[in-house]
């Protein structure tokens, strides 16, 4: 600790692989001082990906750790944890980054990983989760932020949003409510992980705050 408040805060990075949304609305948050921490790398394992241009408009920095360019999932995470040594980085968080993570990578960054999945977990988990929503006819969805573990979409939840489903709904409707949500939700759940709020005891993650028991 240096005493310095602008060394010593927090240093997030993020990962995408596409259009980046949830990582602006993590960095814009960031920015206008609602998160108590620095943008301190995005990084997509997808040169093309529209998130990466966003970010340097912000100013973050940026990196391109394509994963085609390594023989393996452990190789191409190795790549990726040195680019998060590089840059500081003292939290991960998954923002439609369309890749699994190895164990190494897990263990490098054990509790200190979160994703954003646009269902209410344990419901529908894995990819299409809007259309799994409406296939399956329910009046309720949404999205939550959680912990990552060794299993996809199943680490302990931080925080959840409720998002009706209407009767004329198509899954593109139904994302794009879903997807407001999510900009609310993960910038105060990233608030909330600096404050040092988050006390999580196996499954449970409980919102304390100082004046709390
Ligand atoms: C979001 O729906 C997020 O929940 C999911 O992937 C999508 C990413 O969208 N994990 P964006 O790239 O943040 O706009």
């Amino acid at each position: 600790m240096s005493g310095d408040p602008v060394t010593d805060a927090g240093r997030f990075a993020i990962l995408i692989s596409g259009r980046g949304s949830n990582m602006l609305s993590l960095v814009n948050a960031a920015q206008a001082g609602r998160i108590p921490a620095l943008p301190a790398v995005v990084i997509s394992n997808v040169a093309a990906a529209p998130g990466l241009a966003a970010a340097s408009d912000l100013g973050v920095p940026t990196a391109v750790v394509d994963h085609r360019t390594s023989a393996n999932r452990e190789e191409h995470d190795g790549k990726v944890l040195e680019v998060l040594a590089e840059h500081g980085a003292d939290l991960v968080c998954l923002a439609g980054y369309m890749r699994l993570l190895s164990p190494d990578f897990i263990g490098a960054y054990a509790g200190r990983i979160l994703n954003i999945h646009p269902s209410l977990l344990p419901a529908f988990p894995g990819l299409h989760a809007q259309r799994q929503a409406m296939e399956h006819g329910v009046k309720i969805s949404g999205c939550t932020v959680h912990f990552v573990d060794e299993q996809p979409d199943h680490g302990p939840i931080v925080a959840q949003a409720a998002v009706p489903v209407q009767d004329d709904d198509d899954e593109d409707l139904l994302a794009a409510r879903i997807l407001e949500a999510e900009h609310r939700l993960y910038p105060e759940a990233l608030r909330r992980y600096y404050l040092g709020h988050l006390v999580v005891s196996g499954r449970r993650v409980r919102i304390q705050e100082p004046d709390d028991e």
